[in-house]
């Protein structure tokens, strides 16, 4: 069942980008486990790492050492596969979120779709993680009637979504995203699960998406690493811990 969530949502610190770099030139720098070590210092509740299918950015390797040596929980996101569920089952994150994954796409470019018996395969997963210690969560569109058929499927956790609303930012459909947004959180939080948001938030939208009732936990990669490379990652980190900070002082649940 959800919990409260009194005071400042937690923030998740994806990290694949700086494995994207290390991987352009095939080399051991930059290591994402030093980007990892440098989040938790400024204040990251959590890592965040995707293992794709292709191993574009992060692989078993980074995962099994972030699970040794990086002291906070790790959010592992990946597609719903036989391989990666042995990689889950064996490495055991905190958290898993699925998401979809499609070879040609840059990044996730859209919430999970429940068909093709992808809810058949869901149920036996989750509970073949819970067992285990790790939660569920799932990726999915601001769409109230997909969330309530997801919910039933022994999940814990919602992510939103808030790619549309971030491209929508500082234009005329900025509002109607921020509101399907809304809803869903509602939603979310009715069929007793947590609330988390991600994908497209920077320094600039994050303040919007705050305001987003129930919210307990953000997953930033793309814009911290982009700022980290010129005011480095402790700053790039701080910023965003610091409009957390700020918009959970009074918050209630
Ligand atoms: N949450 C999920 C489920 C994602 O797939 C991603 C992108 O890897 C993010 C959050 C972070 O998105 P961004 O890199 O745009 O901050």
């Amino acid at each position: 069942m959800g919990e409260a969530t009194f005071g400042p949502v937690r923030l998740g610190v994806n990290i694949d980008h700086v494995a994207t770099l290390r991987q352009a030139r095939g080399e051991f720098e930059p290591d994402p486990l030093f980007a990892a070590h440098l989040a938790r210092l400024a204040g990251a509740d959590q890592i965040v790492l995707h293992v794709r299918e292709d191993r574009r950015h992060a692989n078993e390797s980074d995962l099994r050492r972030l699970r040794e040596t990086a002291s906070l929980p790790v959010n592992l996101e990946m597609a719903l596969s036989p391989e990666m569920e042995l990689m889950a089952l064996e490495q055991r994150p905190e958290r898993v979120t699925l998401v979809p994954e499609r070879r040609q796409e840059r990044t996730t470019e859209g919430g999970l779709g429940l068909d093709g018996g992808f809810l058949d395969r869901l149920v036996p997963f989750v509970s073949r993680c819970r067992a285990v210690g790790i939660r569920v969560s799932l990726f999915m569109d601001p769409d109230p009637e997909m969330i309530v058929r997801a919910s039933g499927s022994g999940v814990d956790q919602i992510e939103l979504h808030t790619g549309p609303y971030a491209w929508a930012f500082g234009g005329p459909d900025e509002k109607g995203a921020l509101e399907a947004l809304v809803r869903s959180a509602e939603t979310i939080h009715s069929q007793g699960l947590l609330v988390a948001a991600g994908h497209g938030l920077t320094v600039h939208n994050l303040s919007t998406v705050l305001a987003i009732p129930r919210l307990s936990e953000v997953n930033i990669g793309h814009s911290i690493i982009a700022r980290a490379v010129f005011f480095g990652m402790r700053e790039a980190v701080g910023e965003i811990r610091g409009l957390l900070l700020g918009a959970g002082l009074g918050r209630r649940a």
